[in-house]
């Protein structure tokens, strides 16, 4: 078999598309190589949410060049959001690309791969239907799956939120069908998984688009929950204003729909939730909160946040603050903005110093840590569910798992008695930022 080297920028989406690549390469007779000396086809997966992930891309070419100069035959590709996006300038800033391959059109691979040994200029295979169904061929997989694995239910996005490239680069929502799904879960349940986890831009916003026979989100995770096997239910990531009563519900009465929920906020300042075309105020999120909070006691919380949005101010920065104190957040993924080609938030100027921006966001990580650790502490010296993950070697530890609340939970146990996919008791004995430390409980 050839061999391919692989590497993988941003976030779950990303990560579940080179899974896919993955496998489709391996029909394609190619395996997977962790050295990019060895490869005939070198694959990186990229991502433009932000410009930092760029420069590491041109780097990383940079890196390859030699290993083509050694070997003609080495066949470069790029593949993901940036590579659908910044097509042109790609081909400029680095020649020896062979093929740029969008995150719409993966399932093609294998021709585009055909078209570069056919023809002697860069294939750019980037082109998509957008009134073609959603759907995953079933393929025979190449290896186990783990205890947690991840299931596309839709992709793209219609939010378009002013700072954000995604329905620029993914397109707009398409859901992919109800039985497809289920059956996708069956067969990684039948491989050993014990959680499911629905993944997509805007999961909440499910069903709208593309499915012959209209179904709700909530709908749709009553279906997974009830497939013998799924232990463990998550989904990321949803918006604010596709978050309905019934999904709160779904929260309350499905056993296997564990206790976390990650809603990005963005801001906690209704100006710049307004231009940032979120179409919802603080006050609306925090009610909605509320009204989790009380039905689901102890649900843990996450989100995202940008810092230093253009015409940002330090009060409305400090508005930020304050929500993320009143919600209090189990963790956030914090960024400091960065602008995007194509977005409307390129119109407004992008005016918050550097300097500022990345002192808003040392204050955000700081005030996190804080958050993080005082929410830690309720587990301090009791027992939590982990689903056992594997080995560790963090912090003295031997095993990892997360608990319902999807803490890290590192931990020392029976070696002989422990195995990836047990749900086993863990007492925490100690809170590590965002992560927790304990032993297992002999059962
Ligand atoms: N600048 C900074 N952060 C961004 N995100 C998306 N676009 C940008 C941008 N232009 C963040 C948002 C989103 C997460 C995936 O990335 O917080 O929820
Ligand atoms: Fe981007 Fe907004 Fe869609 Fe999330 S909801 S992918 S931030 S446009």
């Amino acid at each position: 078999m050839k061999q391919v080297y692989m590497e993988t920028f941003g976030c779950q989406m990303n990560v579940a598309d080179s899974d896919r690549m993955e496998l489709l390469l391996f029909h394609s007779g190619y395996a997977r190589t962790q050295v990019a000396e060895d490869a005939d086809l070198i694959l990186v997966n990229t991502c433009s949410i932000r410009e930092k992930a760029e420069h590491k891309v041109f780097s990383l070419f940079g890196s390859f060049r030699p290993l083509k100069e050694a070997n003609p035959d080495l066949i470069l590709g790029l593949a993901g959001c940036l590579a659908q996006q910044e097509q042109d300038r790609l081909l400029r800033r680095i020649p020896d690309l062979d093929m740029i391959i969008g995150p719409d059109v993966i399932e093609d691979i294998g021709l585009a791969l055909d078209q570069v040994l056919a023809q002697k200029t860069p294939v750019v295979w980037t082109k998509f239907d957008q009134h073609k169904q959603y759907s995953i061929p079933e393929l025979q997989s190449i290896k186990n799956q783990g205890p947690s694995a991840f299931v596309n239910i839709i992709k793209g996005c219609d939010k378009l939120c002013s700072f954000c490239v995604v329905p620029f680069t993914r397109g707009r929502e398409k859901s992919r069908e109800p039985e497809e799904i289920y059956q996708e879960v069956r067969q990684l349940v039948a491989a050993g998984a014990k959680e499911i986890i629905l993944l997509g831009q805007n999961v909440n916003a499910y069903g709208k688009h593309g499915l012959k026979n209209p179904l709700a989100f909530h709908d749709l995770l009553y279906g997974v929950a009830d497939l013998p096997g799924v232990e463990r239910l998550r989904f990321t990531t949803s918006h604010p204003m596709d978050f309905t009563r019934d999904l709160i519900r779904a929260f309350r009465d499905l056993g296997p729909l564990m206790n976390h929920l990650h809603l990005p906020v963005q801001s906690g300042n209704n100006r710049i939730l307004e231009m940032m075309r979120r179409h919802h105020t603080v006050e609306y999120y925090v009610d909605l909160i509320e009204e989790l909070k009380s039905t689901v006691p102890g649900v843990a919380l996450s989100t995202d946040i940008i810092v230093g949005f253009p015409g940002e101010t330090r009060s409305e920065f400090e508005d930020t603050l304050n929500l993320m104190e009143r919600i209090g957040y189990s963790n956030s993924y914090i960024f400091a903005y960065s602008p995007r080609p194509n977005t409307p938030a390129l119109e407004f100027e992008d005016n918050v110093p550097d300097a500022e921006k990345s002192d808003r966001l040392q204050a955000t990580i700081d005030l996190q840590h804080r958050l993080s650790r005082q929410n830690g502490q309720r587990f301090m010296g009791k027992t939590v569910e982990v689903l056992v993950e594997g080995r560790s070697a963090r912090q003295g530890a031997r095993f990892k798992g997360r608990n319902p609340e999807y803490w890290m939970v590192l931990f020392s146990g029976e070696e002989e008695s422990l195995k990836p996919g047990q749900i086993v008791p863990v007492q925490v004995d100690e809170v590590l930022g965002h992560a927790l430390k304990g032993h297992a409980i002999a059962q």
